[in-house]
């Protein structure tokens, strides 16, 4: 039986204004649904379907509805939109998207949400602390908020990130009660990862295995926050994961399971074969999936620098706007867009309006290429960033 506070039962008779009022209904529901006694605070929202490409006009209408009197009761930030907010019309994207694009990031900023469009947000100022309760949306920083920094969130959608935004409440259940986050399935990984794709790899690899089943991941020597958020977006693609444990990587402590599976090379190799299609006609190569930090900028920067994106080619590297003005700043902005890639935030190859306009994604991320196949319809090769840009400017 779920208790509320008096503050809280105030919000829910509508003392509060209308918006509160419907996100409280929205936080109760699913209280009563998961079986919450109580609600707690939030000190962090990240607040997922953002691009009108998959908000549509019915999505609009209600977040126009909910600004009309609602604010933010704590820090909160967007995923990506469709677009790059001010070089939109550089990108290709029409006029007709772009007003309407705006129009949801205006409904978002009435009502008092920072509208940076990243799925990073941790690395950009929206970082909470080990064991602090949070509501975030976005399913691969969801995960890197559970497993790496250790804060407590379930996977929240659209519309309960928004409440939870409203209220600054959250129902306890779930990822939110230690019970819930122990691991079940020990995976003993025996191949040695060296790169981001490696780590989007075995993600995928551990995803379609575990399914929900929270893993423990031992026989890692060596990974950097990037292999991290790259891990994070796949597991949490291809399997329903939103939280893990990485043997001297992750700071939750838990049981060891006893029940134990091996990945192995060939395991990777395979699931290397299951995304590059054969005889992909490449013409797209999107990097930043999720949002490249400074130090991938600067890494793409120089393997661009002086070159030439081939011609029939479009390059895009996604990043949040933060981090693209400091890569603006150090000069690795102009390195990249001299060579005739874009240096896209705000959005990604994911969310942005891109279907029919390319045959073929080279990328150095698993979850691009599920969405790219799945959304876009296009045909894919998973490669190292190196590579990637390597294809950018071979003719
Ligand atoms: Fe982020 Fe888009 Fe990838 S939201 S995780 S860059 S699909």
């Amino acid at each position: 039986m779920l208790e509320l506070t008096t503050d809280e039962k105030a919000m829910l008779e509508g003392k509060h204004g209308k918006a509160t009022r419907k996100a409280m209904e929205i936080i109760t529901t699913l209280g009563e649904i998961y079986g919450a006694e109580r609600l707690i605070p939030v000190s962090s929202v990240q607040i997922a379907g953002v691009s009108y490409d998959n908000l549509g006009e019915f999505g609009l209408r209600y977040l126009s509805e909910m600004a009309e009197d609602g604010s933010v009761k704590v820090l909160t930030t967007l995923n990506p939109a469709g677009m790059d907010m001010l070089e939109w019309k550089r990108h290709g994207i029409s006029e007709d998207f772009a007003k309407d694009q705006q129009r949801v990031i205006d409904a978002f900023e009435q009502m008092g949400v920072i509208t940076t469009c990243t799925c990073t947000p941790y690395l950009i100022g929206n970082l909470p602390h080990y064991g602090e309760h949070i509501a975030w949306a976005e399913s691969s920083a969801v995960c890197f908020a559970n497993s790496v920094i250790g804060a407590c969130t379930n996977r929240e959608g659209g519309p309960s990130a928004l409440s939870a935004a409203l209220t600054g409440r959250t129902a306890e259940y779930g990822l939110h009660l230690d019970k819930n986050r122990a691991a079940q399935v020990k995976y003993e990984v025996g191949v040695k990862l060296e790169t981001t794709d490696d780590f989007g790899l075995l993600g995928q690899v551990i995803g379609e295995r575990t399914k929900n089943a929270i893993p423990y991941i031992t026989g890692i020597s060596h990974a950097t926050t990037d292999d991290l958020k790259s891990f994070c977006a796949s597991i949490a693609t291809y399997g329903g994961v939103a939280i893990f444990h990485m043997e001297n990587f992750t700071p939750n402590r838990t049981p060891v399971p006893e029940k134990t599976e091996t990945v192995t090379a060939e395991d990777l190799e395979k699931a290397r074969s299951a995304l590059d299609d054969e005889g992909a006609e490449i013409d797209f190569i999107s990097v930043g999936c999720p949002h490249a930090s400074i130090g991938e900028i600067a890494k793409i920067a120089s393997l661009l620098d002086g070159k030439r994106v081939a011609s029939g080619k479009t390059v895009w590297v996604t990043t949040a706007r933060p981090t693209k003005e400091l890569a603006v700043k150090m000069g690795y902005s102009d390195k990249i867009e001299n060579a005739g890639a874009f240096l896209v935030s705000d959005a990604c190859c994911a969310v942005a309006p891109l279907k029919g306009r390319f045959k073929g994604l080279m990328t150095d991320s698993a979850k691009a290429c599920f969405y790219a196949r799945g959304k876009n319809k296009f045909r894919t090769e998973i490669r190292t960033i190196e590579e990637c840009m390597r294809e950018a400017t071979s003719e």
